[in-house]
């Protein structure tokens, strides 16, 4: 099938490709022209882990393309996927202004003559969302175009992005025709997953509470960690525990900083609120995610006394392993607590550095390339993202290096027993600290 996807960022790029993958072919508009010619180059402008290898392989085989041109692209598909960003305002509602941009601008483009499009949202958008879509494009459109609106939602993960579109545990078409809900499924027709069919209206809930729900176990297991430091259990345990039970499960009880990123954040929040319809259960799930990194702060100041010129070396700088983005990153918020409290700050990230490094430099935060040289003379070792480096890390070489053999780990992700066998004192989230040997 031909197939037009209209923003190439994390979303729209990893889909357009595995899309690719699948044997469609497909091109990938984006506005900004810098980027188009960027992977026109054959170059990626993100970090996702199997994303260059396939774009290459997709684009050598000529079933993947870029183009700045939205009316160039529509001309030639049957079918057209929004993935354009739908940011928070500063009030922390949704901005749908790109969503409303692109519906016009295909308005614009449609022909009589072009035939049946299907139209696809694939951005998260609040529910209802869909049918002013559908409206923005009858308006905007001339006469005698025929096209129907899709809400076909994305569940995929940064760092594992291409895994989960190839291998999704569920796909969800909501359509209000038959004819748009057929195309839809033979775009995914190569995939072997189950295919939920729904309206609409539904399909966008679904995202938005899938979104929130998750988020919502993240917060449960931090305020449980919060129970567990007072008491002396242990987080991991106790996540374990409930974990086995299959109607809870074990998935997204990692207890730590709380989430980042740019959707957690902002979806959670957003499920009812352009409906005016209160969900106060997720306003606590927001307080507790806001509040979990203070409380770590305040941990490391109580153990410190005060921050003011203390080198403090910070590990992980994405909002999340294996991805370079830091959009509404825990880490980087940690990093400008620290510097407002005049610690001297170093910093580290395997991909994120580039990314990192407009935020961080203005505030005085050092950024070193070696995670090692980072903890150099540091006397507060903190690790705020879950690279499986840190994990690995070699401690004998670490305790080589800081002042202080002190860690903070906000992911929970180096073992209390190694770090007692080489001397550490060890705090990290809701588990019993090893202290000072
Ligand atoms: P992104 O910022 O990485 O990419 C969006 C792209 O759209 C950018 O390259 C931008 O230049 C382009 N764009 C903006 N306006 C345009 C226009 N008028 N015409 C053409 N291109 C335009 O955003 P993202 O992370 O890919 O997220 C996109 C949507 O998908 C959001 O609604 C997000 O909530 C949702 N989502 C994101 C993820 C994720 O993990 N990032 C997962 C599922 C869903
Ligand atoms: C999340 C969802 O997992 C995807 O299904 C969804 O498509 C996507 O949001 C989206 O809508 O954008 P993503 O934000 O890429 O994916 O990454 P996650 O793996 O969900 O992690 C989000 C944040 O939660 C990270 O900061 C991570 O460190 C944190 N997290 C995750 C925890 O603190 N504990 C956990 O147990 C899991």
């Amino acid at each position: 099938m031909n197939l037009t996807i209209i923003g190439s960022g994390y979303v729209g790029l990893t889909t357009g490709t595995c899309f690719a993958e699948m044997g469609h072919h497909v091109i990938c508009v984006d506005n900004n022209t810098e980027k188009i010619r960027t992977l026109q180059s054959g170059a990626i402008p993100i970090y996702e882990p199997k994303l260059e290898e396939l774009v290459k392989k997709n684009v050598a085989v000529g079933r993947l393309e870029f183009s700045p041109s939205i009316a160039a692209s529509i001309a030639e598909s049957e079918v057209i996927f929004i993935a354009v960003p739908t940011p928070p305002n500063t009030d922390g509602s949704v901005d749908l202004t790109y969503i409303e941009k692109v519906a016009r601008e295909i308005a614009q483009a449609l022909q009589p003559e072009m035939g049946y499009k299907v139209i696809v949202d694939k951005s998260t958008v609040p529910v209802k969302t869909g049918e002013k879509v559908s409206q923005t494009i009858k308006h905007y459109a001339g006469p005698n175009v025929q096209f129907d609106i899709v809400s076909n939602p994305e569940f995929l993960r940064e760092g594992c992005a291409v895994d989960d579109l190839l291998h999704p545990d569920r796909i969800v078409i909501g359509a209000n025709s038959e004819q748009a809900m057929n195309v839809i499924k033979r775009v995914y027709q190569p995939i072997h997953a189950p295919i939920l069919e729904t309206d609409v209206n539904s399909a966008e809930l679904i995202k938005h509470a899938a979104n929130s729900f998750l988020a919502l176990k993240i917060s449960y297991i931090n305020a449980v960690a919060k129970v567990c430091e007072k008491t002396g259990a242990d987080v991991e345990l106790v996540a374990e525990g409930i974990g086995m039970d299959k109607r809870i499960s074990r998935h997204f009880l990692n207890a730590g900083l709380g989430y980042g990123g740019s959707c957690f954040p902002k979806d959670v929040i957003n499920i009812s609120r352009t409906l005016g319809i209160p969900f106060t259960l997720l306003e606590e799930v927001e307080h507790i995610n806001d509040t979990q990194h203070i409380h770590f702060l305040d941990r490391i100041r109580d153990r410190l006394w005060v921050l003011k010129d203390k080198k403090i070396a910070v590990w992980g700088l994405a909002f999340k392993q294996n991805t370079d983005d830091v959009r509404e990153s825990i880490a980087l918020k940690l990093c400008e607590k620290l510097c407002g409290e005049g610690a001297i700050v170093t910093a580290t990230d395997p991909k994120a550095m580039h990314t990192a490094a407009p935020i961080l430099n203005p505030m005085g935060v050092k950024l070193v390339e070696d995670m090692y040289e980072c903890a150099r003379d540091a006397e507060v070792l903190v690790i705020a993202t879950e690279w499986s480096e840190y994990a690995n890390a070699d401690l004998q070489k670490l305790a080589g290096v800081m002042r202080n053999r002190i860690i903070f780990d906000g992911r929970n992700i180096l073992s209390p027993a190694n770090l007692r066998a080489v001397g550490f004192e060890y705090h990290s989230v809701g588990r019993p600290s090893v202290e000072e040997a």
